[in-house]
């Protein structure tokens, strides 16, 4: 964790974490050279046109770039004719298409991937912007292709006001203190409610690095959903506390005091909470990039140990594990893994993001048994190993 790290433009990942993230912005000149080139614009265009892709195709009126509107997929090929001079096409979980850019995130070990969302590419000419702005979440805007001037303001929050009757959530105004212009290869982290507008210098393609942070009300509904769904808890509450009450219309604090203490007693007593929280972060965010898996089983791969395959974790996947009284517990995609003991620490690997050789080391029955079925699932893939 300590070593300086080019993304980073040299400093440590504690020293980024500690001065950093959530706090302030860092621009890195030639932070990442490798993902230069990785997709062009005809590309992200093409890519856009696919059905389960999710894609937004914004505009700025010739007469009046104060003017925007938002075209959410499924785009069409005649969404891009005639279109103004002014306009950006986003596409997200574009490394749910590209395992060059999926190694990508490989650049930034120090965040769990549990915080990550997706890769998201925008595509601008000349001028192109998606507005001023700000976002809840952290990302680090890695330029890819072409030129972005990248200005960054003040810091907003749930009360700043954005400019009325337009489809994105804009800002009238921004308290400009930085003003860069990002080349190929060049990294910006902007913190979550700095407010930032990024305008093509030329044709530029800009990759958003998002990280996702769970809020308490979604955590909530999942964790009660949970509950509710535990048969045991329908039992009705004898009444521990009975309290004489002078006027019948009241409950007393004691008894509410009596009932709030046994949810409470629920919530931190039971295994419910943990499922439901795991299997919450464990949850793909675009389902529909799940690619449908060729049924595979375990003599299958027997056949193919040693013959120049390779087993990683499926792009579009989330693999998730905790440590529960000494115990590997693995989720992936919202559901909970139960795979034999044998695999355990091969699978802790896949999921911290490692390519493992498939050889002899797999050669086990269970341990096939339970690859078969991750594989059929798209938790995992196999590749041959020259397709990296
Ligand atoms: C962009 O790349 O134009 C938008 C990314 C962002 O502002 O978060
Ligand atoms: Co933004």
């Amino acid at each position: 964790m300590s070593n300086p790290l080019q993304v980073l433009g040299g400093i440590t990942a504690e020293q980024f974490l500690n001065e950093y993230w959530q706090k302030k912005p860092l621009l890195v000149r030639n932070a990442m050279p490798e993902i230069i080139n990785i997709l062009e614009p005809d590309d992200v265009k093409e890519l856009a046109l696919e059905e389960t892709v999710s894609a937004r195709l914004i505009k700025q009126k010739d007469k009046d770039p104060n003017q925007w509107s938002v075209k959410s997929s499924p785009l069409i090929k005649g969404d891009f004719q005639k279109l103004p001079k002014l306009w950006t096409l986003l596409v997200q979980a574009v490394d749910h298409y590209s395992f060059d850019l999926a190694e990508l995130w490989k650049e930034f070990p120090f965040i769990p991937q549990w915080r990550r969302d997706d890769i998201m590419v925008s595509y601008a000419p000349k001028g192109g912007s998606v507005g001023k702005h700000f976002d809840f979440y952290d990302v680090f805007l890695v330029q890819g292709y072409g030129h972005r001037r990248w200005q960054l303001g003040q810091m907003c929050d749930e009360s700043t006001e954005f400019v009325p009757e337009q489809p994105l959530k804009l800002l009238p105004e921004m308290d400009i203190h930085f003003d860069e212009v990002l080349a190929p290869g060049d990294l910006l982290y902007v913190p979550p409610g700095l407010s930032h507008y990024g305008v093509a210098e030329d044709d530029c393609l800009t990759f958003s690095f998002g990280f996702r942070m769970p809020n308490i009300a979604t955590m909530m509904d999942r964790v009660s959903d949970k509950f509710a769904d535990n048969s045991l808890l329908k039992n009705p509450l004898l009444d521990v506390v009975r309290d004489e009450v002078a006027k019948i219309g009241e409950i007393t604090s004691n008894e509410l005091a009596y009932l709030k203490a046994k949810v409470l007693e629920q919530l931190q007593h039971s295994n419910d909470f943990e499922h439901a929280l795991m299997s919450l972060m464990s949850e793909p965010k675009y389902p529909d990039n799940l690619p449908e898996a060729d049924e595979i089983e375990a003599d299958d791969l027997l056949e193919i140990i040693d013959t120049g395959y390779e087993l990683r974790l499926e792009p579009a996947s989330r693999l998730l594990y905790t440590l529960d009284d000494g115990q590997l517990l693995f989720w992936a995609n919202g559901e909970e893994c139960c795979i034999s003991e044998q695999f355990e620490s091969l699978l802790k690997q896949l999921a911290d993001g490692e390519s493992l050789v498939f050889d002899q080391s797999f050669n086990d029955a269970e341990i096939l048994e339970d690859i078969a079925q991750l594989l059929n699932e798209s938790v995992l893939m196999l590749l041959p190993s020259d397709e990296e």
